[in-house]
């Protein structure tokens, strides 16, 4: 089955959505939507400082992976503290395509932003997942949302057949997928490869195994757990990721009744039981986007503090910015970065967690073309990562790459110039990086952030930054 539709919208409305179709409660009267358009650009003006207190709601990369594991019990699952953003709204579609009814509604508790004049900038979930549940998603959603093939395990367990088009690469790197495959079969699948769709079968059901992963990827973690909760048997994985969000997504599939161990470890250990129950579970705060706002703060030599995020998340993050001069504070469940002085050169070598995080690279290099003396950056997980540097040379960084490692001579000020985001990360990391350069600075795609960031300007504003969204008019088309 294909499906030609194209979708309309892309946005989570911020009223209760009582309908199941995709664009229900979406409409004019719904201010703060971010307007969807290639051609959109966030405009900030230089010499600018972060100061305030900002809240991050859940994290993008576990609520993805929290909704497609509602596949994995029939009934109404619940997923608090969703980030309001892109990509969610298309795993919501992805879901709703296998026959899931899928509503957005009022988050519980409430987004503590909307106080200080923003939009919700979290919802709630829930997921009416039937019976039987589809065996398809296709190309058209699945190319928007690379997380989409999250899906595979959950729908092989649940259905022993399932067919997802293949994500391809993207802006960021290659992004194989031969770990979650190489795991799968091992528990017994058959995979196969047609006209662009991975397919894996399982006809009499899958089984544990033991599997030891190549590098400790996070989507194949993912996959392969959410594929061993239903499993006849116990599979171990070895050399497995640990990020919080490994650990987030065990803990609700243990609510549901699943028998994991080992989460947060490198070996996770899974015994498989006959049936889920359905949950209701609050997602963990974004540590990408926490990490976004203490670089800024040490950037733009501001002061910001961050809540609704356990900081030893951070932790490598945060020594980074103190290396470099910041004062960092930590609490329960909060932060504050401070910098008063420029900011001094420190090297920086990504690494699975609790290394420092990839996804924080553009930020990392940021600060290193703002500080004061040479550093290093090593980008081990995505061979595309560095496309954005490009960029930021537009902005006067001066970088050079060779190979994985970038070497970034830091300069006192930055020079606005139009810019391009290439993706999600890179496209925060430009805009703050425009707070730093002399004059305006013109960052346009910035629908990538709105992927991975809900209201990048709103929390801009409430950490006093004068800041300006549009939409550019369209380039007329050459022809000869
Ligand atoms: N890889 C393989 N084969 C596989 C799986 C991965 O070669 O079977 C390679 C990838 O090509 C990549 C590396 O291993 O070079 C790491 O991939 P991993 O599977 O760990 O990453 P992912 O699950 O595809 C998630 C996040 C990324 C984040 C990475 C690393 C989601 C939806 N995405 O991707 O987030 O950078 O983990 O932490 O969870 C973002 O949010 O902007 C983003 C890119």
């Amino acid at each position: 089955m294909t499906h030609s539709l194209r979708i309309p919208d892309l946005t989570i409305p911020t009223r209760p959505e009582t309908g199941t179709g995709w664009s229900a409660g979406v409409g004019p009267g719904d201010a703060g939507d971010p307007a969807i358009s290639d051609v959109d650009v966030i405009q900030v003006n230089g010499a600018a400082r972060l100061a305030g207190t900002v809240h991050v709601v859940g994290a993008k990369n576990s609520a993805l992976k929290l909704m497609a594991a509602a596949l994995l019990a029939p009934g109404r699952s619940v997923i608090t503290n969703v980030p309001r953003i892109t990509d969610i709204a298309i795993m919501g579609e992805v879901l709703r395509r296998l026959g899931c009814d899928v509503r957005f509604d009022v988050d519980d508790p409430v987004d503590p932003m909307v106080g200080v004049g923003g939009v919700p900038r979290s919802r709630s979930v829930t997921i009416g997942v039937p019976e039987q549940p589809g065996v398809e998603a296709d190309y058209d959603l699945v190319r928007r949302l690379r997380a989409s093939i999250c899906v595979l395990g959950p729908l092989l367990a649940r259905r022993g057949y399932v067919r997802v088009a293949h994500p391809g690469g993207d802006a960021i790197g290659s992004r194989g997928l031969d770990m979650h495959i190489a795991g799968l079969t091992r528990m017994g699948a058959d995979i196969s490869g047609e006209h662009g769709f991975v397919i894996a079968a399982a006809p009499h059901g899958l089984h544990g195994a033991e599997i030891t992963l190549d590098f400790p990827s996070v989507g194949a973690t993912e996959n392969l757990i959410m594929a061993a909760v239903l499993a006849d048997g116990t599979t171990v994985i070895d050399n497995a990721a640990r990020e919080p969000e490994i650990v987030d997504i065990c803990t609700m599939l243990i609510r549901m009744g699943a028998l994991i161990e080992g989460e947060g470890t490198s070996t996770i250990t899974v015994v498989g039981v006959p049936r889920l129950q359905p949950v209701r579970h609050a997602t963990v705060g974004d540590r990408i986007v926490a990490g976004t706002w203490a670089f800024g703060a040490a950037m733009t030599r501001g002061d910001v503090t961050v809540t609704g995020l356990d900081p030893t998340y951070l932790e490598i993050a945060l020594d980074k910015v103190v290396a470099a001069g910041g004062l960092v504070e930590t609490r329960a469940n909060a932060f504050r970065v401070r910098m008063d002085d420029r900011p001094r050169a420190v090297d920086v070598v990504t690494l699975p967690y609790p290394g420092f995080a990839t996804d924080l690279l553009p930020m990392a290099i940021g600060l290193a073309a703002l500080s004061e003396g040479a550093s290093l950056i090593t980008e081990n997980i995505f061979d595309g990562r560095f496309m954005f540097a490009n960029e930021m040379m537009r902005l006067g960084a001066d970088i050079k790459t060779d190979g994985h490692h970038a070497v970034v001579r830091g300069r006192e000020r930055l020079s606005g110039a139009p810019v391009r985001a290439t993706d999600i990360r890179a496209g925060a990391g430009l805009i703050i990086a425009g707070l730093c350069a002399d004059g305006v600075t013109e960052v346009s795609h910035v629908h990538h952030v709105d992927r991975g960031y809900p209201d990048f300007v709103a929390d801009l504003r409430a950490l006093g930054i004068e800041v300006e969204r549009a939409t550019a008019p369209e380039e007329p088309e050459l022809t000869i």
